[in-house]
């Protein structure tokens, strides 16, 4: 049996499924990767700049660095496989979808799906459908009042050219940051506690080009596995987890995701 047929099967026999996302699943629609060569701005590498210590240094060098981030994304669209993600959790139940990635990818294409079927489509700021992802890392376009902790969505270009033109916050007029986890931080406990119980429920952990090897979220899939579930991976690299993998489909993230999610 193809592992792609094999891979359907487990998907259609689970009552729930939990799917973990990375940067591979955006590397389709073209955003550069963290740390690849594309990644890279000016001199600087990112564990220099994505830091709380690098903010309170230098605020506006840091927002600078953010809106050529987001003004990258904003240029691409969701790929073929976060449309059938999106679909997927909207018409079947029990899909949640958790992504390390901050792109806002996930949420654009669940915007898409969600306009097919509603009469008028929902702000990606309204409360979680079953096709918006737990953002385990933040999102590029929330910003985080650094003195009332006020966040919102932002998705207005940002001014870095100096330290007064900086974004503030609407609720309190302090500073405010990206709404992002950054080296060195922890990542926000109630969204991790929703990821890892619908890790533990689901039969199978649906792995889609992430390297799995950064914690806690690379816990996400042993956490299926331990509670008896199995893990279907995509990646057309192996990974650390590959061992563990029921399933695993050598094969790039748009092309593999809607064919395993297809009916039939
Ligand atoms: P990585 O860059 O570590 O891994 C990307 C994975 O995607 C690799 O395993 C590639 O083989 C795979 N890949 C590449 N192209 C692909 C494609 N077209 N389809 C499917 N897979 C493909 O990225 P992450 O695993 O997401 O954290 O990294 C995890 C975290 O590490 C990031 O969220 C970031 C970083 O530190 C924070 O910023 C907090």
């Amino acid at each position: 049996m193809s592992a792609t047929r094999r891979a359907r099967e487990l998907l259609h026999a689970a009552d729930s499924v939990v799917v973990l996302t990375g940067a591979g699943i955006s590397a389709d629609s073209g955003v550069p990767t963290f740390r690849g060569v594309e990644g890279l701005w000016k001199q600087y590498r990112p564990e220099e700049l994505a830091t709380p210590e690098a903010f309170a240094r230098d605020p506006r060098l840091v927002w600078e660095w953010y809106g050529w981030r987001r003004e990258r994304v904003t240029a691409c669209e969701p790929n073929e496989a976060h449309v059938a993600l999106a679909r997927w959790a909207r018409e079947r139940p029990g899909v949640t979808i958790v992504t390390q990635n901050v792109d806002g990818l996930h949420a654009r294409a669940a915007t898409l799906v969600e306009a097919e079927t509603d009469r008028t489509a929902p702000a990606e700021d309204q409360p979680l459908g079953p096709a918006r992802p737990l953002e385990l890392h933040g999102s590029l376009f929330r910003v985080r009042c650094t003195e009332c902790g006020d966040r919102r969505e932002h998705r207005d270009r940002v001014d870095a050219s100096s330290p007064d033109a900086l974004p503030r916050c609407a609720a309190c007029g302090a500073l405010v940051r990206p709404d992002v986890v950054w080296f060195g931080e922890a990542l926000e406990r109630a969204v991790l506690e929703r990821a890892f119980a619908a890790a533990e429920a689901a039969g199978v952990c649906l792995v889609v080009g992430t390297s799995a090897i950064v914690h806690p979220a690379a816990g996400i899939p042993a956490a299926t596995r331990r509670a008896g579930g199995r893990i279907v991976e995509v990646n057309p690299e192996p990974t650390p987890l590959s061992g563990a993998a029921a399933v695993s489909i050598r094969e790039r993230a748009a092309v593999a995701v809607p064919s395993i999610l297809a009916a039939g």
